[in-house]
């Protein structure tokens, strides 16, 4: 199975003078099972284009195929709720959409509005806030105490905890320290490795670098780029041309290579970084 997307246009206040144009004409295929990153500059469509993963926002034309769903403009809301147990999304600054009086609760809402027993949703629930490291002595506590960080947490183990099929996630480290950030995606690394696909959104590009599989790029609500992060990352001059960052890591072979040290292959990340230097620097001492 895959994710397809066939010629999907989406027009925000269609009919109105607001009238906008989110999406235009965006077609791809997604492999199930991997980690796909969708990059593009603010207001390109990024949060746009995930939405209409799980229904939130329907094509005003063209379809959408996922986990065994079928999303045009004619999708009424009837089936929504098994589509939205398997696509689940972690919206940009998901803290503000915590409600319940404490933490536990907000973390177990997820499971039991799509069906979980309650022993089953809470044993998930605690899992997964576990997991992000919420501690327990704080599950009866009010979400609204949190650092923002923190909140942050619940509301990705409250996605985490109905373990959905495919997880859609909307910047979901922004703001967060270094090791904050390590720390989560690492987390969405190993859900992917699991069997569960990934989509993340992110302006990060050592994130896309090293987590993700393939990349969608968008430009002014059209899609400019589909492919491998190896060959996003192997041509330095169409990511400037499209005003995009390479990642630190490749950055710094591309200034070693100005200064007359050539890398064989463009290290994407920092351990790929240091393992070519260190092989060139065998190759000098041999
Ligand atoms: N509810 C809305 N009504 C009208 N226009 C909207 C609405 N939501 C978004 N837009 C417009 O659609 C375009 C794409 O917005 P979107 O939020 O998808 O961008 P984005 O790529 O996620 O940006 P960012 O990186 O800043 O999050 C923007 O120009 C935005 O102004
Ligand atoms: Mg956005």
């Amino acid at each position: 199975m895959s994710i397809e997307f066939k010629n999907v246009n989406y027009i925000y206040n269609q009919g109105t003078p607001f009238e906008y144009q989110g999406l235009k004409d965006i077609s791809f295929n997604l492999t199930d099972g991997n980690f796909i990153a969708i990059i593009g500059h603010t207001g390109s469509g990024k949060s746009t284009l995930l939405q209409h993963f799980d229904a939130l926002l329907k094509p005003t034309s063209g379809e959408i195929k996922l986990a065994g769903f079928d999303i045009t403009s004619k999708t009424t809301n009837k089936n929504l709720k098994s589509l939205r147990k398997k696509v689940g999304i972690v919206f940009q600054f998901p803290e503000n959409q915590l409600f319940a009086e404490t933490i536990l609760k907000d973390a177990m809402f997820g499971p039991l509005n799509f069906g979980m027993d309650a022993d089953l949703a809470e044993k998930n629930a605690k899992k997964w806030l576990k997991r992000l490291g919420i501690k327990e002595e704080l599950y009866e506590q009010s979400p609204f105490d949190l650092s923002g960080g923190q909140m942050r947490r619940v509301a990705i183990a409250g996605v985490l905890a109905y373990e959905p099929e495919i997880l859609c996630l909307d910047e979901p480290a922004a703001g967060l320290d270094p090791v904050g950030r390590k720390e989560i995606m690492s987390i969405f690394k190993e859900y992917q490795k699991n069997g569960h696909t990934v989509i993340l959104i992110t302006h990060e590009m050592d994130d896309v670098a090293q987590y993700a599989d393939d990349v969608l790029v968008l430009q002014q609500a059209k899609l400019i780029k589909h492919t491998t992060v190896a060959d996003l990352f192997e041509n330095p001059e169409w990511l400037a041309e499209h005003y995009l960052n390479q990642p630190h890591a490749a950055r710094f072979a591309q200034t070693l290579k100005q200064n007359g040290f050539k890398l064989k292959q463009t290290p994407l990340t920092i351990e790929q970084l240091a393992k070519s230097i260190s092989k060139k620097m065998r190759e000098y001492n041999e």
